[in-house]
């Protein structure tokens, strides 16, 4: 039997998720469909119960709702209660279930490129919702410090005493107090929104080592000013498009319970680069 699924979030014209999910079912011969679905803030309860009307099988979720959705959950997986954000939901006769995939997203590329994050020390640009799956993350592989830099030094301390509670080793400063001795850092990521348009890197990285791992979740556009000037110091760069594939590779494998098909996937996401 076909099955629908959505993404659900405002603004939602702009996803990659219809067609990365899309590309999936016609890779593996399945008659599903993914569309996406704009629900303006406010509006979520009403947009959920359309969805549950036309019988989701099940939704990715985005910006405004990855928090306010864990309301309406029956269920959650350990990924969306540590996180404290839902972005991928699947519906079994009305019992709604949530995960967090965004942590395995952010892991995934280290995965296939063989890159240990035990023992390292990372420093995080950022401290919204994305920074908090990633502190999951590294603090599951164990990781051996994160410094977090934000804007806002008080959702930089909040983001550190989730750290701390989870048992990862981690301190707070600004992002103009990172400084420009930065070669005490094995792993460098950028999870603010800067240089979704176009703006400058939020730091100089122009001390780091070469062997440093440079990774901006930004995933449009794919250079961002931030990865330029890593790969001007001949660093190791993880692309933001590797984290978008590899969280909806596991909401793939979630919603059907078979390998998802990654090389298609990612031909749709950069059009056969
Ligand atoms: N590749 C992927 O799969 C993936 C997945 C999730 C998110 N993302 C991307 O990651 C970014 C963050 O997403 P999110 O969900 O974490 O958003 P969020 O919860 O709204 O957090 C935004 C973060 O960016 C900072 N920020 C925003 N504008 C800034 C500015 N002008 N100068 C300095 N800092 C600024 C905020 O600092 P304050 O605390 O000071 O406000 C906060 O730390 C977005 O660009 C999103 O598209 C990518």
């Amino acid at each position: 039997m076909s099955k629908t699924f959505a993404v659900i979030g405002d603004p939602i014209d702009h996803s990659l998720s219809p067609n990365i999910h899309s590309a999936a079912f016609r890779e593996l011969n399945l008659e599903n469909s993914y569309i996406a679905y704009r629900i303006p803030k406010g509006e979520l309860s009403e947009g959920i119960e359309s969805l549950k009307k036309i019988k989701i099988a099940g939704f990715n979720v985005t910006i405004p709702h990855k928090v306010e959705m864990m309301k309406y959950l029956d269920k959650m997986d350990e990924s969306c209660s540590v996180i404290g954000a839902v972005n991928t939901v699947t519906n079994t006769e009305g019992i709604l279930k949530g995960y967090n995939t965004d942590m395995d997203g952010f892991l995934d590329p280290f995965k296939k490129k063989e890159i240990k994050i035990q023992d390292t020390k990372i420093l995080l640009l950022g401290a919204g919702g994305a920074a908090r799956a990633i502190v999951a993350g590294v603090a599951k592989v164990k990781a051996k410090h994160i410094t977090i830099a934000n804007r806002t030094l008080q959702n930089a301390n909040n983001l550190t005493q989730f750290a701390n509670k989870i048992g990862l080793d981690a301190n707070a400063i600004t992002i103009e107090n990172v400084g420009d001795d930065l070669k005490d850092y094995d792993i460098i990521v950028n999870a603010t929104s800067i240089g979704l348009k176009n703006e400058p890197s939020p730091i100089s990285l122009e001390s780091i080592k070469p062997e440093t791992i440079v990774y901006d979740i930004v995933y449009m556009p794919m250079n961002t000013d931030f990865l330029k000037k890593a790969k001007g110091k001949g660093a190791k760069i993880i692309y933001g498009y590797e984290m978008l594939l590899g969280q909806a590779v596991r909401a793939f494998e979630i919603w059907h319970g078979i390998e998802a098909p990654y090389n298609a996937m990612k031909k749709a996401l950069l059009g056969g680069v």
